[in-house]
């Protein structure tokens, strides 16, 4: 066996032990939405504009119990869903999952994503979320990936950081340290771990973090398990992750967590600071803002196979003629306050509210101001808030 067989070996047996993410399975679709994973909504946040087409092929890489491949198939009423994983045990529980709720425009395959190549056609949207990070060659797992995204496709990488891991590091290795000979022994990594966090004074820092982030989810085993015995690990920082990027040949999109990546929100009052940043680059930028606020866990964001194009609203005639839509992920509408796709509160003027209510996928911006008092640029923040989608 190669050193990469094997390392592939013990994490399917981490997740053999203990499949992730355990979330209880349910006789009917799962609650709510996770705009990442509605066709719709990525692509329009991606590029502007809603997608073409909806009978589109979704690939869940690393696919684990299902719990994001169940959203996948609820939340696209035309896709054709594939999921695949290294852990059998895994896929088990993920098959059950969809039948149950009755998610059944999916397919399973227990499959390496080193060997995707083996299914056929390609993709037009990939989900790989908290699994690269697991591969002993993550570069080779995201070319082998970006190899079946289709021209015009998106993709949605979940991989961690190692700024805001930092503690849990520290904890994974004092772990291997005491089980010595038993590492690869994850029932007995997840009581070496309860043991030496119920010891430790209460003010260690280790403790400390444990308790503010993780400790409610980690009262389940597989999640412990997943955070701390874990056989295969890399974490990141902008650079590297950058690295990883540049590796697939994909088109980096944007951060799916736009909001974590805005300079205002750490050196808002030093104007000074924010201009003498704007001679960075977008790199730079990023790596400025995670060193001044190294919570980063995780890095989650979109990329793209060229062509991807995308929309310019700014000519008043090319907005006026196109027709509007609700974007799917909003929650609570008609009512003037609602949460957005990233369920956030958004409280709509009398005129914003109109203009959303005639959004019937037929009439044209144009045609809807007619009758309601909405400046074009009203429309302009309706689209840039993503409560409206354009064709
Ligand atoms: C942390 S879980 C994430 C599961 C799921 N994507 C989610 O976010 O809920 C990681 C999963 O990746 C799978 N995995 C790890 N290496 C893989 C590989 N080379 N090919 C396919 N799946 C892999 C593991 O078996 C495990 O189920």
């Amino acid at each position: 066996m190669s050193d990469s067989q094997s390392v592939s070996a013990a994490v399917a047996k981490l997740y053999n032990t203990y499949p992730f993410p355990p979330e209880p399975l349910l006789d009917e679709p799962p609650p709510g939405y996770n705009w990442r994973w509605n066709w719709l909504a990525a692509y329009n946040f991606c590029t502007g504009q809603k997608p073409q087409k909806q009978d589109i092929r979704i690939l869940d890489a690393g696919c684990g119990t299902g719990v994001g491949t169940e959203y996948l198939v609820h939340l696209n009423s035309q896709a054709s869903v594939v999921g695949i994983d290294l852990s059998a045990g895994a896929l088990a529980v993920a098959q059950e999952r969809c039948q149950r709720s009755g998610a059944n425009r999916v397919e399973f395959h227990h499959l390496s994503i080193y060997d995707v190549e083996q299914l056929p056609g390609e993709f037009d949207l990939i989900n790989c979320v908290g699994v690269l990070h697991h591969l002993p060659d993550p570069i080779r797992g995201i070319q082998a990936l970006a190899k079946k995204l289709a021209p015009g496709g998106i993709m949605h990488i979940f991989v961690y950081g190692e700024l805001g891991r930092w503690e849990i590091q520290l904890m994974q290795k004092a772990i291997a340290l005491l089980q010595g000979d038993k590492r690869g022994d994850y029932r007995d990594g997840v009581q070496v771990g309860r043991k030496i966090f119920s010891s430790l004074p209460e003010n260690n820092r280790i403790v400390k973090y444990e308790k503010q982030r993780w400790a409610m989810e980690n009262q389940r085993d597989e999640c412990f398990a997943d955070m701390y015995v874990h056989p295969q690990e890399v974490d990141y920082n902008i650079d590297t992750l950058f690295e990883l990027i540049d590796a697939s040949g994909l088109e980096f999109v944007g951060f799916s967590n736009p909001g974590f990546w805005q300079l205002d929100r750490l050196l808002g009052k030093a104007p000074e600071l924010i201009e003498r940043a704007e001679n960075l680059s977008e790199r730079q930028l990023y790596r400025l803002i995670e060193l001044l606020d190294p919570e980063v866990t995780h890095y989650e964001f979109f990329l793209g196979r060229p062509p991807l194009a995308k929309a310019d609203w700014s000519s008043d005639d090319k907005l006026l003629s196109a027709i509007p839509e609700l974007n799917p992920c909003i929650d609570g509408f008609p009512s003037q306050c609602i949460f957005n796709y990233d369920y956030q509160i958004v409280n709509l003027s009398t005129a914003e509210f109109e203009f959303m209510q005639a959004c019937n996928g037929q009439a044209t911006v144009g045609e809807i101001l007619a009758n309601v008092q909405l400046s074009l640029d009203g429309v302009r923040t309706l689209i840039k808030q993503q409560l409206v989608m354009l064709t």
